[in-house]
């Protein structure tokens, strides 16, 4: 039988436990999942690519066939050139509704062989984002139990390399 693979694209600046979930699930669904991290110069992420794909590795370590890659432009054009047709995109309330439905039209418009599949997340991390994990992070809040280990560890790196540079 054919390996079943989706792709779960986003920016991952950085992977929270609301992406581990949809993650999880989507293993229970798919043989293989491609974690696709967007390459935006546009954006400004805290996290380089290199960084990103590190803490993705180290977080699903184990979690069964997971690979972590990047793309560069369209969406549809990078899961065509991965010969895979089904996206999956995480769902918190009501609000992701709008511009996920918006995209998943977008994409659909662009390419009608690519399916755009949603995923709730757990209850448990309706609120998390990886801009408020940083926000709170940037502060000296503590994440721990939102986010990967690795995940944590790198923030306070991250934000202890900061404030250190900002005094000197
Ligand atoms: O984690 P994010 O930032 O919500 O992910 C958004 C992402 C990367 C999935 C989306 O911006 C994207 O697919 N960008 C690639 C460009 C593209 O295909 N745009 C057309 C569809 S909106």
């Amino acid at each position: 039988m054919k390996e079943r693979v989706a792709i779960y694209p986003g920016t991952f600046d950085p992977i929270t436990n609301g992406h581990m979930s949809i993650i999880r699930r989507a293993l229970e669904i798919f043989d293989k999942l491609i974690v696709a991290i967007l390459i935006n110069p546009q954006k400004k992420p805290l996290f380089s690519i290199e960084e990103r794909i590190f803490m993705i590795k180290e977080a699903t370590k184990g979690m069964g066939n997971v690979e972590v890659d990047t793309f560069e432009g369209l969406l549809v054009d990078y899961a065509v050139k991965k010969e895979v047709n089904v996206i999956i995109r995480g769902l918190r309330a009501t609000s992701d509704f709008e511009f996920e439905f918006q995209m998943a039209l977008m994409n659909r418009k662009l390419n009608r062989s690519v399916q755009s599949i949603f995923l709730m997340t757990d209850y448990k991390w309706l609120y998390v984002s990886s801009s408020i994990i940083k926000e709170v992070s940037s502060f000296g809040g503590d994440v721990k139990g939102l986010v990967p280990d690795i995940v944590n560890e790198k923030l306070r790196e991250k934000f202890r390399q900061k404030s250190e540079g900002g005094r000197s």
